[in-house]
């Protein structure tokens, strides 16, 4: 059983050439790809959360560590992605590098990051949509608004079981629909959704500025509580892990690599592009949020409109929350896009199967993958809750993170020669850097996140060794196209352009 199998890059290359879906993405639309990914549920809801249980107001601090091993992996991420511009992430990359076995656990992984955030995400949205449906008069009963069996107080005071989180499941229900479209139309409405975004932080971050008072910002770093994680400089590196969430998706970028123009030349500029536009804003909005409202009073669904309350402009607090309800939409877009084209690439490969290939005949989608995700996430996002799956998202993509750092170095190692149109920095500093900041940010977080990451990992070993491996070494022997099935359907998509 040779688990080490690799793609080799002209491989890689022929299956580019075999590229089923449509070129149409620029840099510009790169870039939006990334902000459009990465801003969202993090920023929105999840700072409330890491400042009032981790942080305090060294939350900046938090967000500068996360900063920096993001923008470590970035690079890495960077290199890989100009070199191997086929879609499938992080994964694709292992499998040039180290091989089937380790793709198949990144491939695995990454479903944590991509798919499970979409659950995520509807989750912050639900939260947001339901406070603005508030704010216009309409009552959505709290039970269809929480996950089964979580209790809440509503507005009366009350204590309320929830049953179904009914708006996050519809949510991502059309998310799926508009995927399923195609990806020209979901490109261009990303595009308007990012800018809505992107300004309404900055609005947050001009606004807010004035109405800073020194008191909220002191003592900068609480006294830690005597537990790990909540306060003192346990809680900034737990702050960390927790706000990692808030920094994944500019790796989404290269899972659409095969959509888009020139990768070699772009992706490294949508990645890197992505990242430091969002760091600038995410650093203005932390230090803005914890200094205008007391840390304390964070733990809510929609924390940015909470601290614009605090300043008395309470006219920008439904501005905030129509916003948070478009913007988190396009986050979701990205997310499920970058799922389904990884995806898509896996079913290439053997290791899932090919109807996860399965490409559209009209609109050139992969709508079988599409379906069947959004329909998982779906049901997820209906029935868990946001802090639970938030840092199963975070614990791991970060382990994704450290695999593609220890990935850029082995491959300048074994495979000097090869082309890289995008180096990363000091190799093998930098990626060292990234992955020791990406592993402390995984030390960070809870025990019950680790298990909850062990328990996903055996279960996709379990597939791995019963179905993916074989099916993977069976599809090359038929042929150097890994799926035949699958080729013959996308040959009869070509035959019929
Ligand atoms: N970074 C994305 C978000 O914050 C996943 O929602």
């Amino acid at each position: 059983m040779n688990l080490f199998t690799k793609k080799s890059l002209a491989q890689l290359d022929a299956e580019s050439e075999r590229n089923p879906l449509r070129r149409s993405l620029g840099r510009v639309q790169l870039i939006a790809l990334g902000v459009g990914s990465i801003i969202g549920t993090g920023i929105f809801v999840m700072t409330g959360t890491a400042a009032s249980q981790n942080a305090g107001p060294a939350l900046v601090l938090s967000m500068i560590l996360t900063t920096i091993g993001c923008a470590f992996s970035g690079l890495c991420y960077a290199e890989f992605a100009a070199m191997v511009p086929i879609s499938g992430s992080a994964y694709t990359y292992a499998y040039a590098t180290i091989g089937e076995f380790v793709a198949w656990i990144i491939g695995w992984d990454l479903i944590l990051e991509y798919a499970l955030s979409v659950s995520t995400v509807a989750v912050g949205w639900s939260g947001y949509f339901v406070s603005l449906a508030h704010d216009a008069g309409v009552r959505i009963p709290v039970a269809l608004t929480v996950p089964f069996g979580k209790v809440v107080t509503d507005q009366s005071g009350a204590a309320v079981t929830g049953i179904i989180n009914l708006p996050a499941i519809c949510i991502v229900v059309i998310v799926s629909a508009l995927l399923i479209s195609g990806i020209r139309q979901s490109a261009n409405a990303n595009t308007v959704m990012v800018f809505i975004k992107s300004m309404v932080l900055v609005v947050f971050v001009i606004a807010g500025a004035a109405y800073v008072k020194r008191s909220n910002l002191t003592p900068f770093i609480p006294p830690n509580t005597g537990d790990f994680g909540h306060f003192g400089w346990s809680g900034v590196l737990r702050g960390a892990g927790v706000m990692f969430f808030a920094y994944i998706g500019f790796d989404a970028v290269t899972t659409a690599a095969q959509e888009s123009k020139d990768p070699q030349r772009d992706m490294p500029v949508g990645i890197l592009g992505s990242l430091a536009i969002c760091t600038v804003l995410y650093i203005g909005v932390a230090i803005v949020l914890t200094g205008i409202v007391h840390y304390s009073k964070l733990n809510v669904a929609d924390p940015l409109a909470v601290g614009i309350d605090a300043t008395g402009l309470t006219w920008l607090s439904p501005v905030i929350k129509v916003s948070a309800i478009f913007g988190l939409f396009s986050t979701m877009l990205v997310q499920l896009l970058g799922q389904t084209r990884i995806f898509f690439t896996m079913a290439r490969d053997g290791l899932l199967p090919s109807v996860f290939g399965r490409v559209h005949p009209r609109f050139r989608t992969p709508y079988v993958s599409t379906l069947l995700t959004g329909t998982v996430c779906a049901t997820v996002a209906g029935f868990t809750p946001i802090e639970v799956l938030g840092q199963l998202v975070s614990i791991g993509t970060l382990l994704a993170f450290v695999l593609v750092c220890i990935g850029v170095v082995i491959l300048r190692k074994s495979a000097p020669q090869n082309r890289r149109p995008f180096r990363t920095p000091w190799v093998p500093w930098v990626p060292a850097a990234g992955a020791i900041i990406c592993l402390a940010q995984m030390l960070g977080l809870p025990g019950e996140t680790w298990l909850r990451l062990v328990i996903w990992l055996v279960a996709g070993l379990a597939i791995y060794f019963l179905y993916g491996h074989r099916r993977a070494h069976a599809a090359r022997l038929v042929s150097d196209d890994p799926t035949p099935e699958l080729r013959e359907e996308l040959e009869g998509v070509r035959g019929g352009e």
